[in-house]
């Protein structure tokens, strides 16, 4: 997959994606990055790619032509059509479904707004995927644009080593993660549920599944699929 990120700070984007699991994605050659400064594309001498509000009001507001010209170039560096999703917290609501299926794009491009968003027109114009991580708000989308790569990122087969299970993880199945417990068995005089070194592994399973549903129905009911 490649996955294209504009911002005007892509600084932001390397300490994260080059540590952990997506640093190791890019070094399995699964996922390659490519961070754009959108000032790059700026109409005028001074880099400005923002300008004040027509109507007034407070703040900037993001121009049309320096985000469009952008995505348009960085469009060209690839022959593989992008998924062109823009950060804001007026779209649709991020979650596993969407993660899930990003995951199986092939290229992705993120466009990370700043100050009072952007103007209009580029939603006219480029028809992007308004995408949101929450309903607060963010001085910035590239914390977002992140946080979309790595939930992604992670599910693509061959990112995650064999030892670690997408299966049971939170949001599949309608449920939460089981509780988990590792050594030592005993600590501050909280044991470990003694079911856990049982060794019966249908009986853990079945354990496993009553915990999940327990804690879906108590902390998520709008989740929980009967
Ligand atoms: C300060 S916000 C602009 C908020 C805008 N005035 C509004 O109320 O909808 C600047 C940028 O941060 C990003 N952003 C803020 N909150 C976000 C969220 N919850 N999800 C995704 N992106 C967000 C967007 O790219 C947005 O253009």
């Amino acid at each position: 997959m490649r996955i294209d990120l504009l911002s005007i700070f892509p600084k932001m984007f390397a300490p994260i994606l080059n540590e952990s699991i997506l640093g190791i994605a890019q070094k399995k050659e699964l996922v390659e990055f490519f961070s754009h400064d959108i000032r790059d594309w700026s109409d005028n001498k001074h880099n400005k790619i923002d300008d004040k509000p027509f109507g007034g009001g407070p703040g900037m507001v993001m121009k049309a032509g320096p985000i469009v010209t952008a995505v348009e170039a960085v469009e060209k560096m690839d022959d593989i059509p992008s998924r062109l999703l823009v950060m804001s917290p007026q779209g649709k609501r991020f979650d596993q479904k969407m993660a899930r299926e990003l995951s199986t794009e092939k290229r992705i491009c993120i466009i990370c707004g700043r100050y009072e968003g952007f103007d209009e027109r580029i939603f006219e114009v480029l028809e992007p995927e308004e995408v949101s991580i929450g309903d607060y708000v963010l001085t910035g989308g590239e914390l977002a644009a992140l946080t979309i790569a790595d939930a992604v990122v992670r599910l693509i087969p061959g990112v995650l080593g064999s030892g670690d299970s997408l299966e049971s993880e939170s949001f599949d199945n309608g449920l939460l993660d089981f509780p988990q417990y590792t050594q030592p068995f005993e600590w501050r005089g909280i044991k470990a549920p003694e079911i856990l070194r049982s060794g019966n592994h249908a009986l853990i399973e079945k354990w496993r599944r009553e915990k999940a549903i327990e804690k879906t129905k108590a902390r998520r009911p709008d989740i929980f699929k009967d």
